[in-house]
């Protein structure tokens, strides 16, 4: 069984991963409209694997006996300045819950819960991976200086990303 501090902090890490789930939605929307549609969807499959780091933590809450809550989600911005600008952005954001993933550790290792302690290992694995890619994709972006040629290709590279069974 799960303390009451660690499933409240496990709920609000739901929230933050669908947090995270209705921003890249956001910003899926946002490069569609200026078509970018390889961006978008890439953004999209993104969001999708946020619902599944949210899910992920839902069913472990519970195998822990634990109750699940959910909370309002806040409203994401809805106009981006450019595609470099978003996936910024969204670097930055990774950045932040890499944070959050971290004090939900430094919380298991304070309570002595080595069962959530080692399910978290997975999330902080997960955090590495993403905060590289959204950095090579900000790299690659900072690279074509938004000229239309390098948009279009890095577009079409993006739209090759499959959406992921989780
Ligand atoms: Fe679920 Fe992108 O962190």
């Amino acid at each position: 069984m799960i303390s009451k501090k660690m499933q409240n902090s496990l709920n609000a890490q739901i929230n933050a991963e669908i947090y995270s789930a209705y921003l890249y939605l956001a910003m899926s929307a946002d490069l569609n409209s200026k078509n970018l549609p390889g961006f978008a969807s890439w953004m999209k499959i993104q969001a999708q694997e946020e619902m599944g780091h949210a899910m992920k933590i839902y069913a472990f809450i519970e195998e822990r006996l634990g109750r699940v809550v959910l909370k309002a989600i806040a409203e994401p911005q809805k106009d981006f300045a450019s595609a470099l600008s978003i996936f910024e952005q969204a670097l930055k954001h990774e950045q932040k819950v890499t944070g959050l993933i971290n004090k939900l550790v430094d919380q298991a290792i304070e309570e002595n819960d080595h069962a959530t302690h080692g399910f978290l290992q997975w999330f902080v694995d997960e955090q590495v991976e993403e905060e590289a890619t959204a950095d090579a994709i900000v790299q690659k972006l900072k690279m074509t200086k938004d000229m239309p040629s390098g948009l279009f290709m890095l577009d079409k590279e993006l739209a090759q990303r499959a959406a992921t069974k989780e």
